[in-house]
């Protein structure tokens, strides 16, 4: 008996030390091949990898071999025509042949920013935006999604998307908001981890993974005024405190790749602090895969072209999304390692960073896209997982008299509001196109038509834009709040509700009806005064293409179970506002959130 014990010690042992080795980044087979590839290369070929273009910019197809670019992008909206799933395998298709005539054959790493769902191709299926998903407070659930968008972006090829955002939003006048899990470090680094093991799964390589990218690097939701690419004013307790745990639990979770921020850090843009990007995130922390520049972002540093890809590669960026003048960056970046102001250890670093990455895809084995796959493209099973993703985001903030659930078999409801039946609208920002749009932009279900197909053939739907003629139904549901936008031109200094909003709910007051509102947004609204006029406020968060799963809730086929991922002010002069602070005294707290 002792001796099976015995046994059994060493065993488990054995096991404890292979899995610590597995999560290791490194692995010595692949560094050796690394060897024999960097030992080949000249410094042309290096700094080629060093190189990411936007597809939009590629003068000539020949410019692929000729420059041997590391890596193509697809920015916001960058789509092939016709935007289908098959045009997006073939153009990935024919880059990659073009990489794998170069003289070593190294082939693209290709990026993209699937952050809802595989966003920018018409037809995927989209999930909530993150802040939604920091309201499930469902890891598991989450990391699923990941799991499906990793399928969706490998079935067109794409091997790498720009996400998780690790953002800690901590000022909601910042038009990326949504794109965080929430205010608090902890809800972001259980959302960063299951991001990370959502899309890349056990093992790289497997065909069904793709690489992740925890960005911006570092503090770029805690900028002072919510300004996007702002600067973070904290001192490094601070900055350790609350923007730096979800890199820490993406690295953890193997991540392989991180975006450095726009935003700088008491002054300083963080694509030019080495002491951030290289004493503290590859030093201590360990990091081994790349880091890649942000669009452009280099641009922004003090100094001219050449000196700023000087300050930015010396600082530790490995890859630089350019992501257009190639030509300019490539030569300079020449230059500077041929006068000795970037050292060749550092170029060998970036490349061995970067074709370990492309070694642990399986991209040397697997150039192609994995075209059975393409049928699996916002497939009905990947929208029950959405939808399922929508109910539990939801967020009941208020119930006045139990109004919710309704019964499904209510003579007449009044659905109204500029969102009640506009795919763009609940899909938001980065969807189709970089800032998204209002209208039919792809295929889903929207609010109105969830409604329509969950309540009983007794009962009549009908619907006005701004709550007109809602008079005699038992029950108006108005879907409210904000229009589609993303970074840059999403920045508000007043998050109140709109006119279109204060006139649909004004009108549904003249009406005498019992008001569910429903808001679709991407980040707390100014609602206080109009809080009475409501007996249920739903916050149904950017939900994406699957609306019935704001029905499964309003129906009671679902409870609502959805916590606040960020603490709802009462007005904009409570803005910032966050869980922890002194006075803490919002309209609604971090974590509020009802049920039935
Ligand atoms: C954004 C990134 C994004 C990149 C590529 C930038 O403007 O800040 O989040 O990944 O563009 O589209
Ligand atoms: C691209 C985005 C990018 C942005 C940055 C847009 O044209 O499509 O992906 O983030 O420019 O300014």
């Amino acid at each position: 008996m002792k001796r099976i014990w015995a046994v059994l010690v060493v065993l488990s042992m054995l096991f404890a030390c292979s899995n610590e080795l597995n999560d290791s980044f490194t692995t010595p087979a692949i560094e050796k091949e690394i060897d024999r590839l960097l030992s080949q290369m000249t410094l042309e070929e290096k700094v080629g990898q060093m190189t990411q273009v936007d597809i939009r910019y590629i003068k000539k197809p020949e410019d692929v071999i000729k420059y041997g670019f590391g890596s193509i992008l697809s920015g916001g909206g960058a789509t092939p025509t016709p935007n289908t799933p098959e045009a997006w395998a073939d153009l990935y298709d024919s880059l990659q042949t073009l990489a794998l005539r170069t003289r070593l054959g190294i082939p693209i790493i290709y990026g993209i920013d699937a952050v809802h769902g595989h966003n920018n191709v018409k037809g995927a299926v989209i999930f909530p935006h993150n802040i939604g998903m920091g309201a499930t407070r469902n890891p598991d659930l989450v990391k699923k999604a990941c799991e499906i968008t990793a399928v969706e972006v490998a079935a067109t090829g794409i091997d790498w998307t720009f996400g998780p955002c690790v953002a800690v939003t901590r000022d909601e006048r910042w038009g990326r908001t949504y794109e965080s899990f929430g205010e608090s470090p902890d809800l972001v680094s259980e959302m960063a981890k299951a991001e990370v093991e959502g899309f890349q799964g056990t093992s790289l390589d497997d065909p069904l993974s793709i690489v992740a990218c925890a960005k911006h690097f570092i503090g770029d939701g805690g900028t002072t005024g919510g300004v996007d690419q702002g600067n973070t004013e904290v001192d490094e307790e601070t900055l350790r405190k609350i923007h730096l745990p979800g890199y820490i639990s993406a690295i953890k979770a193997g991540v392989g790749t991180i975006m450095a921020s726009y935003s700088s850090w008491n002054g300083i843009k963080c694509h030019g602090n080495k002491y951030l990007i290289t004493t503290l995130l590859k030093g201590e922390l360990g990091f081994e895969g790349f880091v890649v520049s942000d669009w452009a972002a280099i641009d922004q540093l003090p100094g001219d072209y050449r000196s700023d890809i000087k300050t930015a590669i010396n600082a530790g960026i490995d890859m630089v999304m350019v992501p257009d003048k190639y030509e300019e960056f490539i030569s300079n970046l020449i230059d500077l390692v041929e006068k000795g102001d970037v050292s060749q250890s550092r170029i060998d670093d970036a490349v061995r960073r970067i074709l370990r990455v492309k070694f642990k895809l399986g991209l040397f084995e697997n150039p192609f896209s994995n075209r059975d796959l393409l049928p699996k493209i916002g497939c009905e099973e990947h929208r029950m997982i959405a939808r399922q993703c929508v109910r539990e985001s939801l967020v009941l903030l208020k119930n006045k008299n139990n109004i919710l659930p309704l019964p499904k078999n209510l003579k007449r409801i009044h659905v109204s509001g500029k969102n009640a039946d506009d795919i763009g609208n609940q899909c938001g920002g980065w969807t189709i196109t970089w800032q998204g749009s209002s209208g039919n932009i792809t295929d889903g279900t929207t609010i109105l038509q969830g409604i329509k197909k969950a309540v009983s053939s007794e009962t009549k739907v009908t619907y006005s834009f701004d709550g007109s003629g809602a008079e005699g139904a038992d029950v108006a549901i108005a879907v409210l709040g904000e229009r589609p936008y993303a970074e840059m031109k999403g920045d508000r200094q007043d998050l109140s509700l709109d006119s279109d909003d204060l006139r649909t709910l004004e009108n549904l007051r003249k009406a005498n009806v019992p008001t569910v509102v429903i808001l679709i947004t991407g980040r707390p609204l100014i609602i206080t005064e109009q809080l009475d006029s409501m007996d249920a406020l739903l916050v149904a968060w950017l939900p994406g293409t699957e609306g019935d799963g704001i029905a499964d809730v309003l129906f009671g086929d679902f409870s609502p179970k959805g916590k606040l991922p960020v603490s709802w002010p009462r007005d904009m002069s409570q803005i910032p506002i966050n869980i922890g602070d002194a006075n803490y005294d919002p309209l609604f707290p971090y974590g509020f959130g009802l049920t039935y």
